[in-house]
């Protein structure tokens, strides 16, 4: 059911861009923060996953900036909110699970380095969220798909503190989560090295460490600054 106990007076509908690395709790802060709103939740990482489950299943390189493009191009890659959570769709197929596994988790952040496949996904997430009414998640959603946004997030916390929440997302105990502990590290080496757009706060993003609190303190937090945006 969606919560409109806390929509808006104005009917303005914002755009909200929630920033930031694996495991700081933009999943659920966005989903809850959205369902609250009756906004739309958008979660750009599933769109570089369902490419990266589209270069696996046809055998194409992750170093291939090209041939990525253009399995992109070809690709139907939809975002669909559900009241359960978002299925993400590839070609007209439910992925929503198996872009969740760990082949394509570490393929999404291989093929997300190249700027072409950034500038392919940049335009399509613009289309999706131009009509405000959203909260979309993502790495560069304040820096470069939504530069102005109405409200920007750049949601963060202690990468000991990150990885253990993953592995409790998981499930994942012993060797097994030393090994994803160790991905989840490179995958953010590789987030906020790479050339193109880094991840990084956008200059006028409001920036919460998550590391010491609780989820619902940082919806609170992040409720109220867009209670402010809604008045102001
Ligand atoms: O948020 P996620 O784990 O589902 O993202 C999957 C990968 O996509 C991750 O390695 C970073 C990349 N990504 C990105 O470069 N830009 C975004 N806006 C979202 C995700």
């Amino acid at each position: 059911m969606t919560d409109q106990s806390n929509h808006n007076h104005s009917g303005r509908k914002l755009i909200i861009a929630i920033d930031g690395p694996a495991g700081a709790g933009k999943s659920t802060i966005a989903s809850r923060l959205a369902r609250k709103l009756g906004y739309v939740n958008l979660e750009s990482g599933a769109m570089y996953r369902a490419l990266a489950l589209k270069a696996i299943d046809q055998d194409a390189s992750f170093d291939d900036e090209t041939a990525l493009v253009k399995l992109a191009q070809e690709s139907r890659i939809q975002l669909e909110p559900t009241l359960n959570g978002n299925r993400t769709l590839l070609n007209g197929h439910d992925v929503s699970s198996r872009i969740r596994e760990r082949d394509v988790t570490e393929a999404a952040s291989r093929v997300s380095v190249h700027p072409k496949v950034r500038a392919w996904m940049v335009a399509r997430q613009r289309e999706m969220g131009v009509g405000g009414g959203v909260v979309m998640e993502g790495r560069d959603i304040g820096t470069k798909v939504f530069p102005d946004a109405d409200l920007k997030i750049f949601l963060d916390a202690d990468p000991v503190v990150r990885e253990q929440r993953r592995m409790e997302q998981q499930k994942i105990k012993g060797e097994v989560a030393a090994s994803v502990a160790a991905d989840l590290r490179e995958r953010d080496r590789r987030d906020r090295t790479r050339a193109a757009s880094p991840l990084m706060a956008a200059e006028d993003a409001v920036v919460i460490d998550s590391t010491e609190l609780g989820e619902d303190e940082v919806l609170a937090r992040v409720e109220e600054l867009t209670r402010r945006k809604l008045e102001g």
